[in-house]
């Protein structure tokens, strides 16, 4: 197999790579990566900075992405991928995108379970329909599919258990009285053991809205695009407690900004992350500048 190139900059923990994900993914070991955590380019009609696909192309698209994927993840691998909703062009009724690309990836993976990302920080879009003739309401959840290559993958939700909230607390103080509730659920003794949070539910609530950390600050330092849809922290930071290990690998073929590598580094997981945009690999690269990057090639 030939070897991976240079990496754009390296880290104790992990490998930046500048190129085409459906290459450099081949380079790959198969039946290495724990987690595969992305936010591919979106089937949007209005472009973002770095491009888009068109929705009807989308599946075919993907597919070779998602039969590397498929091949270098280990069996007890995940693959989470975040994908947010289309309109049809010049209609304000959906594209189905997600869904035909689901399924055809249900042919390849077991479908585990999805989760809503509700950002409250959303802009009213489709500005058309939401603002102006204000017959639709504003898109503010993503949909994360979480697939895998097994019907049993590495998870551990205690890794990544909520604070309790104020009247969990109090029935953990005072007692449950053991009842059948009206849903018929029976509210079992083992409702008052404190197990050290809530388990978490699969609505994720994060804004999105930072306008002045570091990476903002060093990138305009250093005249480089922000990169206009980077993961807010805590959104791999769940997956990847969720669902990995410390010491294991996870890879984002579509890096972006490189949220995902820059919290695999803090949380000690071995990370390769991939991007297209030269400009935003060098911008990413800013996010390490303060001890964490090891030497740049
Ligand atoms: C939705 S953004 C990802 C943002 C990222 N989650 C972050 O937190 O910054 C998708 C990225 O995929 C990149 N991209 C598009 N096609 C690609 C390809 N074939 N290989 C690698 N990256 C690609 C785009 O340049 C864009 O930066």
């Amino acid at each position: 197999m030939p070897e991976l190139p240079a990496a754009a900059y390296c880290t104790f923990w992990g490998r930046a790579y500048h190129g085409d994900a459906r290459e450099l993914l081949a380079l790959l070991p198969a039946n290495s990566v724990a987690l595969v955590l992305t936010s591919p380019p979106f089937a949007l009609h209005r472009q973002k900075a770095y491009g888009n696909v068109d929705p009807d192309q989308y599946v075919e698209w993907f597919w070779p992405f998602a039969l590397e994927i498929h091949r270098v993840l280990r069996d007890d691998g995940s693959f989470v991928f975040d994908l947010g909703p289309a309109w049809k062009r010049g209609s304000g009724t959906r594209s189905l995108y997600q869904y035909e690309l689901v399924l055809r990836l249900a042919k390849l993976f077991h479908v585990v379970q999805e989760f809503y990302w509700y950002n409250p920080s959303k802009l009213p879009t489709p500005a058309e329909y939401v603002t102006i003739r204000r017959t639709r309401v504003k898109d503010a959840v993503n949909t994360i599919w979480w697939l895998a290559k097994t019907d049993e993958p590495q998870a551990d939700n205690r890794r990544v258990l909520q604070p309790y909230s104020p009247s969990m607390r109090r029935l953990l103080k005072h007692g449950y009285k053991v009842a059948r509730r009206p849903s018929q659920h029976e509210i079992s003794p083992h409702f008052r053991r404190d197990n050290g949070g809530a388990i978490p539910p699969n609505i994720l609530i994060l804004p999105n809205c930072r306008s002045n950390d570091a990476y903002f600050r060093r990138c305009r330092a250093a005249q480089l695009p922000i990169h206009p849809a980077r993961f807010p922290p805590a959104l791999p930071e769940f997956f990847i407690r969720f669902l990995t290990q410390p010491g294991q690998l996870v890879v984002d073929p579509f890096a972006g900004s490189n949220v995902t590598g820059y919290v695999a580094e803090m949380l000690q997981r071995q990370w390769i992350s991939i991007e297209l945009n030269a400009d935003y690999v060098a911008g990413s690269r800013l996010r390490f500048v303060d001890g964490t990057a090891r030497k740049s090639a």
